[in-house]
């Protein structure tokens, strides 16, 4: 699929931006702190129903306003036509429409719009903690199954009880056993269904994976991934889940909290057969995660039949020049592809169709110039 057009208002510092895209490469060019990563901000609340750099709705409404709107309009593969609206406002909160229809649930709309995103964030997936990994693999199975999203949704909300059972009964040394039980058995069931749709992921995504690195290295570097779930299980998922809880039961009496499930998983990264995390150069990192990333487009294409919209924000301050034209080089080859930039000095015709490129000139909050450079 690719994005049309797209109008922001009172987005960030967007009082009015209307944008018109090429299903090529876009080139969003202005100095700090003009507007955009607004604009791809904006585009992931289309895809995904919220923002991807995890903030607040309440943040995004310009300053001294109190609501937003986002009128989008998406051409699929199949060339089906797709308007989307999103409005915020902070007494009526958020309402998302498609095609005038206003959509329930989140698990409704993503997946319909797939987005593959690279942004300074990003960073940590390879480095940081065990959340950033499981992030990466909600995102992608999100898209790709509705019901995984739905499961999670589910899984969060039995932890959140029960996490609530037991804090409340380390506090006040009464435990409700009975609801604790309930939520317990909501937990192992949705629990069981995320541990092996996780697993067969890590399996699946392996290959793709691999290919997706080795256009990036010369040769020599084989990278792999597994699966590092908070426990061991064959077959028996749910039954073994639920003995682990039992066998952790006096400490997380003690302690107020759910100690094991999906929610304590990791994804082990890889690299010549020795830990990423422990052994590779800065640079082995930053390549591990482009080839992430860029796996992580043709995954969710060959799962959904959807081609996904990338978007790069920063990665010509977040990677060297060889590394980021590399890496705009593949990637602008794949789909639509929305780039942002401070300078456009970077970008040319080596390494980037110009027939193909579009560029949108941001300044204060407003797109003060487009033109395709043909
Ligand atoms: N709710 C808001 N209302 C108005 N302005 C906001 C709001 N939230 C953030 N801003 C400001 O909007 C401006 C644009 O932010 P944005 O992140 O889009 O900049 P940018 O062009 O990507 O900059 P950089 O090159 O530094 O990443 C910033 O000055 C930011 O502080
Ligand atoms: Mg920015």
């Amino acid at each position: 699929m690719h994005f049309k057009k797209i109008r922001l208002e009172n987005f960030r510092n967007h009082s009015e931006s209307s944008l018109e895209f090429t299903p090529g490469v876009n080139l969003i060019i202005g100095g700090n702190a003009q507007g955009k990563t607004s604009i791809l901000e904006a585009l992931s609340y289309v895809c995904l129903t919220k923002s991807f750099l995890q903030q607040a709705d309440l943040t995004v409404p310009k300053f001294g306003s109190d609501l937003f709107a986002i009128d989008a309009a998406m051409e699929g593969d199949r060339s089906v036509m797709n308007h989307a609206r999103v409005v915020y406002g902070s007494g009526t909160g958020k309402k998302y429409f498609l095609n005038r229809n206003e959509i329930r649930r989140s698990s409704e709309v993503i997946g319909m719009f797939p987005i593959v995103m690279l942004s300074p964030g990003d960073f940590t997936l390879t480095t940081g903690s065990p959340a950033e990994r499981r992030k990466f693999a909600d995102m992608v199975l999100s898209q790709i199954s509705r019901s995984y999203l739905e499961e999670l949704v589910e899984y969060r909300r039995a932890l959140k009880q029960r996490n609530k059972i037991l804090l409340d009964g380390k506090i006040s040394n009464i435990l409700d056993k009975e609801m604790l039980d309930a939520w317990t058995d909501a937990l192992v069931a949705h629990g069981a269904k995320i541990i092996t749709k996780r697993d067969e992921f890590v399996l699946d995504f392996q290959e793709t994976f691999k290919s997706a690195y080795a256009t990036l290295v010369e040769s020599g570097e084989v990278p792999g991934l597994y699966y590092e779930p908070s426990f061991k299980a064959s077959d028996a998922i749910g039954e073994t889940f639920h003995r682990e809880l039992e066998k952790v039961f006096k400490v997380e009496r003690a302690r107020g909290a759910t100690l094991v499930g999906p929610h304590r998983d990791d994804i082990g990264f890889i690299l010549n057969d020795r830990s990423l995390k422990e052994f590779a150069s800065q640079g082995q990192h930053k390549t591990f995660l482009v080839a992430l990333k860029i796996a992580e487009f043709h995954y969710i294409r060959k799962m959904l039949g959807e081609t996904p919209v990338m978007l790069l924000d920063d990665v010509m301050t977040e990677l060297d020049y060889k590394r980021a034209t590399r890496t705009i080089g593949v990637i602008s080859g794949l789909g639509q592809t929305f780039i942002t930039s401070t300078d456009m000095l970077s970008f040319d015709d080596k390494f980037l169709d110009m027939s193909n490129t579009k560029f949108h000139f941001v300044k204060e909050g407003s797109v003060v110039y487009e033109n395709a450079r043909v």
